[in-house]
């Protein structure tokens, strides 16, 4: 694993969207993972900047999502399909069409078939729950599992709560890409920032590979890139 260390969130993303430029410079038709939630919000708009500036093109990359609620479409302003729209595929020249979640009849493994039509993940973007999850396989998901519909935790229905008007409205289910899915990109990119993300991400890194810790499976991969910031690395023993 590669890790690197950042000040602030801003350098995170910065420096998150540099990576994954540099990525699609070398291969236009890249196949991209891409993770939802607060942590790539800033590598987005970084992202959304370059394409306005006319120094990146989206028009040849094909993308996959990791996860998506079970039974919220895109109409719904708290889907992860609503939020890829506001936060990126909206201000760049993504073509629809190349864009995937794990909806409609995708939410198995017909998702997996279909990845690996588009020729495989080359950079999978991660973030990290703060129980150690990856896409939404919870503590205790297989590392064998593939895509399919799971029951969200108790912790992760609780941070979710922070984007509802009501705690009635989070979901309880989603669809995610399985752990073995993730493990088959060529390469991964790890994003978290800030003093919640401290205790998973020194798990992950430093922690026995345990389905209790999903995220610690990433220790096994042979590419896996790591940025965080200084408070995400706080609980790190190795620095
Ligand atoms: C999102 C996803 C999740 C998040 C994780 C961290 O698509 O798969 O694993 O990456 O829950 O979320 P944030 O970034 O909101 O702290």
């Amino acid at each position: 694993m590669k890790l690197t260390v950042l000040t602030s969130y801003e350098a995170l993303s910065k420096h998150a969207a540099t990576l994954v430029a540099a990525q699609i410079h070398a291969k236009p038709g890249s196949v991209l993972g891409l993770a939802t939630g607060s942590t790539p919000v800033g590598l987005y708009a970084h992202l959304a900047a370059m394409h306005k500036s006319g120094a990146l093109s989206l028009a040849g990359v094909t993308t996959f999502n990791l996860d998506e609620y079970e039974g919220l479409t895109a109409e719904h302003s708290q889907s992860y399909q609503a939020f890829m729209q506001q936060h990126l595929f909206g201000h760049v020249d993504l073509a629809p069409e190349k864009t995937h979640f794990p909806v409609g009849e995708l939410v198995s493994t017909a998702y997996d078939d279909a990845i690996r039509q588009a020729g495989g993940i080359d950079l999978q973007i991660l973030g990290i729950g703060g129980n150690g999850h990856i896409g939404f396989n919870e503590p205790g998901s297989s590392f064998d599992s593939r895509t399919r519909a799971v029951n969200l935790a108790a912790r992760t229905i609780q941070d979710n709560s922070r984007f509802f008007a009501q705690a009635s409205e989070v979901p309880h289910r989603a669809v995610t890409m399985g752990i073995a899915t993730i493990m088959e990109a060529r390469r991964i990119l790890l994003m978290a920032s800030g003093k919640q993300k401290a205790g998973a991400v020194a798990h992950a890194l430093e922690g026995p590979v345990h389905e209790r810790l999903p995220a610690s499976i990433l220790q096994r991969h042979s590419d896996v890139h790591v940025l965080i910031d200084e408070d995400a690395a706080a609980a790190l023993k190795h620095l």
